[in-house]
């Protein structure tokens, strides 16, 4: 580490708790934690000895002694916090997805741009060592092409009912799948060209979600060509049925030459001919700190970050791409060259 950091945290949740902890961890200094619900914010700083607790994201962000504004709040509210804190010359860890509309990414994308700070998102999928080593395959051809990729995404009704909510977290199209696509385009090493969906609200009828007025897909077939012409599928869906025991896989993915089954940060197991080999067991490795490292490192060095507004812009251009097809019936085509712009 090059230099330690002072954080702000705005927002006292799940990716709250995990961010306070992944700073420390990485060996930064957690100054604030800022949530609208106080006791959220008491809670999380009596377990990180932090004693700055505010319910007003703006005055967390004007303290000068803040270098890093870390976002952890809804998704409706990551573009105006982080063009606040853009406009504050702070660096920001914003959580995924980037917003939930393309005018606000582009809004927060102009003001970090504006402003010179570097802005990293929050996919950590992509800084876990599963990746390099199933690009390394696919590089040297372990598969053959073109490689037909398997993804599953199966969980029951989320916990946190605003994922459900078309105006909270959009579902899982929009705050989750983006994760795995990223994973693939980034493995494969080529972009999205089309994509044809069909997906409905399979949890309508549950209780716990009678109070949302407007409910988003939680269920989908997808399926999507990359420029190289290898083809992902996958099978989202946030509508189990209450208790059931079906666990889903991450990946597969099969040429002609070979195979591989991937679990998530833990082990790939390669298939090629009757060998079968497993290829890493990583189950020790943080890719949330590696994604924080990385972060600090930009920041010291005035470089640019790998995974940043530029990348979440891509994604959310995907998701609502699947959600046109969804909702049209038709393949929707994908050209991410009208997409331009660079991480920062
Ligand atoms: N990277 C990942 O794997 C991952 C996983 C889960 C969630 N997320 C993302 O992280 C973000 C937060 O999700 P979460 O699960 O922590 O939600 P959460 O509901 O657990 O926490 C959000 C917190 O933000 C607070 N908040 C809301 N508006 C605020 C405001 N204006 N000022 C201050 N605090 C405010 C809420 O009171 C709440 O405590 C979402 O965008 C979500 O998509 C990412």
């Amino acid at each position: 580490m090059d230099k330690s950091f002072n954080v702000a945290i705005i927002g006292a949740g799940k990716m709250g708790r995990s961010h306070a902890r992944t700073w420390v961890q990485a060996g930064h200094i957690v100054r604030s934690i800022t949530d609208l619900n106080e006791a959220a914010a008491r809670q999380l700083a009596s377990v990180h000895n932090v004693n700055k607790l505010l319910t007003d994201y703006k005055a967390a962000i004007e303290d000068k002694e803040i270098d890093i504004v870390s976002v952890c709040v809804p998704a409706g509210m990551h573009a105006e916090i982080a063009i606040f804190a853009a406009q504050q010359g702070k660096h920001i860890m914003c959580e995924k997805p980037v917003a939930l509309t393309l005018e606000a990414a582009h809004a927060m994308e102009d003001a970090v741009s504006r402003a010179g700070v570097r802005c990293a998102l929050g996919f950590q999928l992509n800084y876990g060592k599963n990746l390099d080593i199933i690009s390394g395959l696919i590089k040297e051809g372990a598969f053959g092409n073109p490689l037909m990729i398997q993804l599953e995404l199966i969980k029951e009704v989320r916990p946190n009912l605003a994922m459900h909510n078309k105006f909270g977290n959009n579902g899982p199209i929009v705050d989750c799948a983006c994760h795995d696509w990223l994973f693939w385009e980034t493995a494969i090493g080529s972009k999205p060209k089309n994509v044809f969906a069909r997906g409905g609200i399979i949890a309508k009828n549950r209780p716990e979600l009678a109070g949302i007025k407007e409910l988003a897909i939680d269920t989908a077939s997808i399926v999507l060509e990359f420029e190289s012409g290898d083809v992902a599928s996958m099978n989202v869906s946030w509508g189990l049925a209450k208790n059931t025991k079906l666990f889903s896989r991450f990946a597969r993915v099969r040429g002609p030459e070979g195979a591989a089954e991937l679990e998530k940060n833990e082990t790939i197991k390669q298939l090629l001919g009757d060998r079968e080999e497993i290829v890493s067991a990583e189950s020790n490795l943080d890719p949330r700190l590696n994604m924080f490292n990385h972060l600090a490192d930009c920041i010291a060095n005035n470089m640019p970050v790998r995974y940043g507004i530029r990348t979440g812009i891509e994604q959310l251009t995907l998701s609502m791409a699947i959600l046109e097809s969804i909702s049209s019936g038709k393949v929707v085509d994908l050209d991410y060259k009208t997409v331009q712009g660079a991480n920062r």
